[in-house]
This record gives C-alpha cells, sequence and structure tokens, in this order.
C-alpha cells in the first residue's frame, strides 16, 4: 500500500463538487416527497457512511437515523448474494416511512436481501436511495427510487466505497487501478465474509 491514496486511482469517475452537488439535490426532493410523514434513515454500512452523513444534512425535515450492517461471502470486488445481518437496526420500522441508504447497487442481491427482511417487519413504506447504480443487466428485478448517479461497469471506491477496507476516506469517487486489486489479490486472504 503506497503512502499517496490518489495514486491507486486510475480516472475520478465523480468530484467532490459533484457529489456535493447532487446530494443536496437529492435531499430537495427527498424533502419535497416526505413532507409530514414519519421519515427513517436506514444507512447501510459501511459503505454508505459519507452518503448517510451528507444526505441526512440536506434533508429539511425531522427524521431518524439507524444503520444495519450486512455481510457477504466472496471476492471483495463481486457479490455473491449469499448475505447475513451482521447488525440489525436498534428501533422498530412498524409504521415508519424508511428510506434505505446504500452506496452502490451492483447486482441489486444485497439490497433485495434488505428489503425482504424490512417488508415483515410492517413499515408504512420503503424506498430505496442510492448513491451509484452500476449500469449493466441485473439478475434480480430491483426498483431503485432515487439515484445519485448511473455509472459504468466499473470498480469504484471512495465517498465510503471500499476495496478490501481501504480508500473509504477518499473524498471522491473513483476507478481504482487494476493492479491494485489484482496485487492485493495475490498478496492478502481474500474471500473473508466480513462488514461492508
Ligand atoms: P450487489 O449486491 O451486487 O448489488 O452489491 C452491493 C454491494 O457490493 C455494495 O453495497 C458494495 O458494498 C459492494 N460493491 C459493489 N460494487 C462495488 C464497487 O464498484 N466498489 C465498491 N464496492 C462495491
Ligand atoms: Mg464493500
Amino acid at each position: 500500500m503506497g503512502a499517496d491514496l490518489d495514486a491507486d486511482i486510475e480516472e475520478v469517475l465523480i468530484d467532490q463538487q459533484a457529489l456535493q452537488r447532487r446530494v443536496a439535490a437529492l435531499g430537495e426532493q427527498i424533502t419535497h416527497d416526505y413532507a409530514g410523514r414519519d421519515l427513517l434513515l436506514i444507512g447501510i454500512l459501511k459503505g454508505a457512511i459519507m452518503f448517510m452523513v451528507d444526505l441526512a444534512r440536506a434533508i429539511r425535515l425531522p427524521l431518524a437515523i439507524d444503520f444495519m450492517a450486512i455481510s457477504s461471502y466472496g471476492a471483495s470486488t463481486r457479490s455473491s448474494g449469499v448475505v447475513r445481518i451482521l447488525k440489525d437496526l436498534d428501533e422498530s420500522v412498524d409504521g415508519k416511512d424508511v428510506l434505505v441508504v446504500e452506496d452502490i447497487i451492483d447486482t441489486g442481491l444485497t439490497l433485495k436481501y434488505i428489503l425482504r427482511t424490512l417488508a415483515v417487519r410492517r413499515p408504512a413504506s420503503v424506498k430505496v436511495c442510492g448513491l451509484l447504480l452500476k449500469q449493466k443487466a441485473r439478475p434480480v428485478n430491483i426498483e431503485v427510487d432515487y439515484v445519485g448517479f448511473v455509472i459504468p461497469d466499473r470498480f469504484v471506491v471512495g465517498y465510503g466505497l471500499d476495496y478490501a477496507e481501504r480508500y473509504r476516506n477518499l473524498p471522491y469517487i473513483g476507478v481504482l487501478k487494476r493492479e491494485r486489486y489484482i496485487s492485493m489479490e495475490d498478496g492478502e486472504a481474500e474471500g473473508e465474509p466480513g462488514p461492508r
């Protein structure tokens, strides 16, 4: 791991300013749509942390926040669809207007699992706000109500998104250099389940 974080980035896809502007717009839209309702933001740890705190501050409504952590098995650049809850919600969602805040929707398998888990808990409504949506054919049919950016089908890091727990603190969304994850996959044990 080099000392310079930016050196591992091939290309900046979405810079800090563009992120800020888009999050502000999403916040405005959500403020409008949820006026007078009992809004509960559920952030999916850890990837959604940066997006969650910025989005929450852009919503001009009383709201509650909660977090859920999901673990996935398999190589860290791919989603296996095998997921389990590592940390459940602190409070009940019964009667609440739930908005799930996700970092990125790739296959959609993680989101599908989360939505299935929430549906049986009797929320008043459940919608999804994803910062990034990968432009590709998805094996599962999933509806994302609020989308920050549609991006090409490449592996991205930054603004909460990681590769092997690194790069979450980059203030922008960037494409990780391919040799970065190839060399890490050679040098480090992959396939361990871990919180994302
Ligand atoms: P899905 O289940 O395939 O939709 O994958 C969703 C999860 O996989 C996200 O919440 C991320 O944690 C992770 N993920 C998918 N694509 C990327 C990426 O390009 N960079 C970093 N993490 C990703
Ligand atoms: Mg991850």
